[in-house]
């Protein structure tokens, strides 16, 4: 049984999880007022990605019998120097969601918790994913500077998520 701790440290995250949803949704409003469509089609559906990690861990509480105490989700940015400093701060944001993570693993190994120890598994997999995918947007951004018709191609390219199973 998870302690209490635990699962105060758990609501905590999903919290993270939901603003995560709402961080990636302005980014998209932000995309979309720019008319880069694919960028914003990109965002909607990470933003949705973290709504389905949020009700993973709101799941997960309940099933160890915890209560879930939903938190105020902070208002996040609504505005970017550009298109590639949105996708910086995207990839700043996943790797403080894996800081936070880790923390959390390293909580159930002090307090012997194999349960969510488990659990936990995959959140680590997913952001190993979730980093390398930001990090490399930002490359190709690196790649293209200020050429317009690469910032076009690379909206494209980003509008084909969900098309191509990714
Ligand atoms: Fe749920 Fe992108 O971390």
């Amino acid at each position: 049984m998870a302690s209490q701790k635990m699962i105060d440290t758990l609501n905590e995250q999903i919290n993270k999880e939901m603003f995560s949803s709402y961080l990636y949704l302005s980014m998209s409003s932000y995309f979309s007022d720019k008319n880069l469509t694919g960028m914003a089609a990109w965002m909607k559906a990470q933003s949705a990605e973290e709504t389905m990690h949020a009700m993973k861990i709101y799941d997960f509480v309940q099933n160890l019998g915890g209560k879930v105490i939903l938190k105020k989700i902070d208002e996040p940015k609504n505005e970017w120097d550009s298109p590639k400093a949105a996708f910086e701060d995207a990839l700043e944001h996943e790797k403080f969601i894996s800081r936070s993570i880790n923390e959390i693993i390293d909580l159930a190994i002090s307090e012997k918790d194999h349960a969510t120890h488990n659990f936990l598994g995959w959140f680590v997999t997913e952001q190993v994913e979730e980093e390398a995918t930001a990090s490399e947007i930002v490359d190709k951004f690196e790649l293209i500077g200020d050429n317009k018709g690469g910032l076009y191609m690379l909206d494209r390219e980003l509008g084909s998520r969900g098309t191509t199973g990714e």
